[in-house]
C-alpha cells in the first residue's frame, strides 16, 4: 500500500489523559458536550474517562454521568481507562465498547501510578481479563514507560517484549504502547515498533506518544515507517500523568492530522471540526493549551498584508 492511500486510525484521549490532569474540576455537562464534538470528527475511538478512584483522580469522579450522558455515534470505539476489577464493573455498567487496562512497565512508576508493584499489577489485570470474558466487550492493555522511565531511565526492549508476550498470552484485542513522559527518540521507536509488530502481528498495536521533549510528531513518523496505524493523540495537547515529574501533554491531535493529511494520510478525522473543538478549551479549562497550530493556523490560512506595505512588485505601477 502506498502511503498515500493508508487509512490511520486515531484515539482522541483529551477527556481522559487531559482531564485527568486538570486542578480545576470541569463540569459534567461540559465534558459531555466536548465528547459529543469530538464524535462528529471521525475519530476512531475516542477514551472518554476513567473508572479509577475518585481519591486519585478527582477530576474523573464522574464518570459514570460522563458516559451515561454522551451521545454515541455509530463506528467510534468508546474506551475507557480501568485500574482494577472495580472499575471494570463500572464500566461494564455503562456499556462501554473497551476497557483500557493500565500498568507501567518500569517498578518504580508503577508504583507511583498504581501503588502495586508490577507482578502485582500483572495479577489484578488478569482478574479483570477473566471478569470481562463473555461480555463481548474488547480488552486493550497500555503500557506506560515502554520507552523509559523517568525514576530508572531506559526501559530494556526485552522487558517491554516479554509483558506483551504476557498480555498476549491472556488474550487482549490491542496494546498501546505508551512513552508517558516523553523520553521515546526516533531510532527507537522504529525498532520497538518492528519488533513489536513482528512478534504480535495478531494483535492490534498503538501507539502514544508525550511530546514532553518535543520528539512527539518525530517519533510518530518512526512509527509509521516500521507500519503503525493506530495512534492516540490529545486535542490541543492536553495531557499528562499526575504520577510522573514534569510530564506534558500528548502529542496533539490536530498537530498530528495537519502533518499527516500534508503527507497524504487518510486519519478519518476532519481537521476543522478538530480544530473549532479545541478552540473551545481553554474556556473549559480555565487555561491556554499547546496547540501551535490552534495560534498559527493551517499552512495555508493566509494572512493579509500588514498595513501600510503596498502589495506584491509585480502588482506595482512602474513608470
Ligand atoms: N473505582 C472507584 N473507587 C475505587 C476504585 C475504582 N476503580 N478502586 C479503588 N477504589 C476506592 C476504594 O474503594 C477505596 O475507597 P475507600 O478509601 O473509600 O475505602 C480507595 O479507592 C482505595 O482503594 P484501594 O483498593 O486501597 O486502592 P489504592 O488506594 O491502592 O488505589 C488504584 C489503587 C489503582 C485504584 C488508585 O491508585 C487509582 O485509581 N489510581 C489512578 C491511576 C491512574 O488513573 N493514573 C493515571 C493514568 S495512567
Ligand atoms: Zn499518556
Amino acid at each position: 500500500m502506498t502511503k498515500q492511500s493508508k487509512r490511520l486510525y486515531l484515539n482522541e484521549v483529551a477527556t481522559r489523559d487531559g482531564f485527568q490532569n486538570e486542578a480545576a474540576f470541569i463540569d459534567t455537562d461540559d465534558k459531555i458536550a466536548l465528547i459529543d464534538a469530538l464524535s462528529a470528527c471521525g475519530y476512531a475511538k475516542i477514551e472518554v474517562t476513567s473508572f479509577t478512584s475518585p481519591k486519585a483522580i478527582p477530576a474523573l469522579r464522574d464518570a459514570e454521568a460522563v458516559m451515561h450522558g454522551i451521545a454515541r455515534q455509530p463506528g467510534v470505539v468508546y474506551t475507557v481507562l480501568v485500574p482494577n476489577v472495580r472499575g471494570a464493573e463500572r464500566a461494564l455498567s455503562c456499556n462501554v465498547d473497551e476497557v483500557n487496562l493500565v500498568m507501567s512497565l518500569s517498578e518504580s512508576h508503577n508504583r507511583a501510578n498504581l501503588r502495586m508493584t508490577r507482578e502485582q499489577s500483572f495479577a489484578q489485570l488478569g482478574d479483570v481479563i477473566d471478569a470481562m470474558r463473555g461480555t463481548g466487550v474488547a480488552i486493550n492493555v497500555s503500557l506506560s514507560t515502554a520507552m523509559g522511565c523517568p525514576m530508572e531511565g531506559d526501559v530494556p526492549l526485552a522487558t517491554v517484549l516479554d509483558w506483551m508476550a504476557r498480555f498476549a498470552e491472556r488474550g487482549v484485542h490491542g496494546i498501546t504502547l505508551c512513552d508517558t513522559t516523553g523520553m521515546a527518540y526516533p531510532s527507537q521507536v522504529r525498532e520497538l515498533c518492528e519488533r513489536s509488530r513482528a512478534q504480535f502481528d495478531a494483535l492490534e498495536l498503538t501507539l502514544h506518544f508525550h511530546n514532553t521533549r518535543g520528539m512527539a510528531l518525530a517519533n510518530t513518523l518512526a512509527a509509521l515507517e516500521a507500519g503503525i496505524v493506530r495512534f492516540d493523540a490529545s486535542l490541543g495537547g492536553l495531557g499528562g500523568c499526575p504520577y510522573a515529574p514534569g510530564a506534558t501533554g500528548n502529542v496533539c491531535t490536530e498537530e498530528l492530522v495537519h502533518m499527516l493529511e500534508l503527507d497524504g494520510y487518510d486519519t478519518g478525522v476532519n481537521l476543522a471540526a478538530v480544530l473549532d473543538a479545541s478552540a473551545r478549551l481553554p474556556a473549559l479549562i480555565g487555561h491556554d493549551v499547546p496547540s501551535q497550530i490552534l495560534k498559527a493556523g493551517r499552512r495555508t490560512d493566509l494572512h493579509p498584508l500588514p498595513g501600510g506595505v503596498q502589495g506584491m512588485p509585480e502588482q506595482r505601477a512602474f513608470s
